[in-house]
């Protein structure tokens, strides 16, 4: 975090982590030596882009979070992602916002700093968004049967962090709890709104933690730093 600072950061770390089945919070899960929040939370702590740090914790575990936060905000979250997103944005001040998942614990700091960086340049735009070219290819089917081999090449998969334009994340987030629900990322409603939002292409490792092997690449990789350039 630096004096001139451009934006808040909001971790969306409220989720339960059903599908790691840790038996706990997802965000308390240890990977290489820390908690699973640690890791964005240190990042975004030496973020230069970033003034302070807003954490939308599983609620009543607001304390824990506290504990470990440094001087970061915390609210409890919401029911969905969005909700969680919602909840934190009342805390936010600035007129740019970074949100990021605790999920994806690669992150590095310059990944942050550049995507606020895009978007503060570009007045035209509500939002940028980090994303990876997809590697694989892809194919449409229905009921198991293939029907068409879909071109990739304007193909992205979209992560966090995600910048805003706060005053465009708060109108767009101010939707009904069923249509924040199905939202699988805060662009996709600015862009429903008729919203600008950009890609920023990253392709470093920034996987999202979801299943126990995820846990396990990502244990591999932040314990081997070198090994990849975060
Ligand atoms: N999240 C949140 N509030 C929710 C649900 C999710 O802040 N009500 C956050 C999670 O903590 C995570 C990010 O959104 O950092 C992406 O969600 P996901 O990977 O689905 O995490 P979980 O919802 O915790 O996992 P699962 O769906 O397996 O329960
Ligand atoms: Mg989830």
């Amino acid at each position: 975090m630096s004096a001139d600072a451009l934006a808040t950061a909001v971790i969306a770390a409220a989720g339960s982590g059903d599908r790691l089945g840790a038996g706990g919070p997802k965000a308390f899960v240890e990977v290489a030596g820390k908690p699973l929040l640690a890791w964005s939370l240190a990042a975004l702590e030496a973020a230069d882009s970033i003034g302070s740090i807003v954490v939308a914790a599983p609620p009543g575990n607001e304390e824990e979070v506290l504990a470990a936060a440094g001087s970061a905000a915390v609210v409890p979250g919401g029911a969905s992602r969005s909700e969680s997103v919602a909840n934190a944005l009342k805390e936010v001040g600035s007129e740019l916002v970074l949100v990021h998942d605790a999920a994806r614990p690669l992150a590095p700091s310059r990944l942050f700093d550049a995507v606020v960086s895009e978007l503060a340049a570009d007045s035209d735009c509500d939002a940028v968004v980090a994303a990876a070219p997809v590697a694989d290819t892809l194919k449409r089917a229905l009921a198991g049967r293939v029907i068409e081999t879909v071109p990739r090449s304007e193909l992205w998969a979209v992560q966090t962090p995600q910048a805003f334009r706060a005053k465009a994340l708060r109108e767009a987030l101010d939707a009904e709890a069923e249509t924040l629900a199905k939202a699988t990322d805060d662009a996709s409603l600015i862009e429903a709104a008729g919203g600008v939002v950009r890609i920023f292409g990253w392709d470093e490792p920034n996987l999202k933690v979801t299943t126990p092997a995820d846990l396990a690449i990502a244990e591999a990789l932040l314990a081997r730093p070198s090994a990849f350039a975060r």
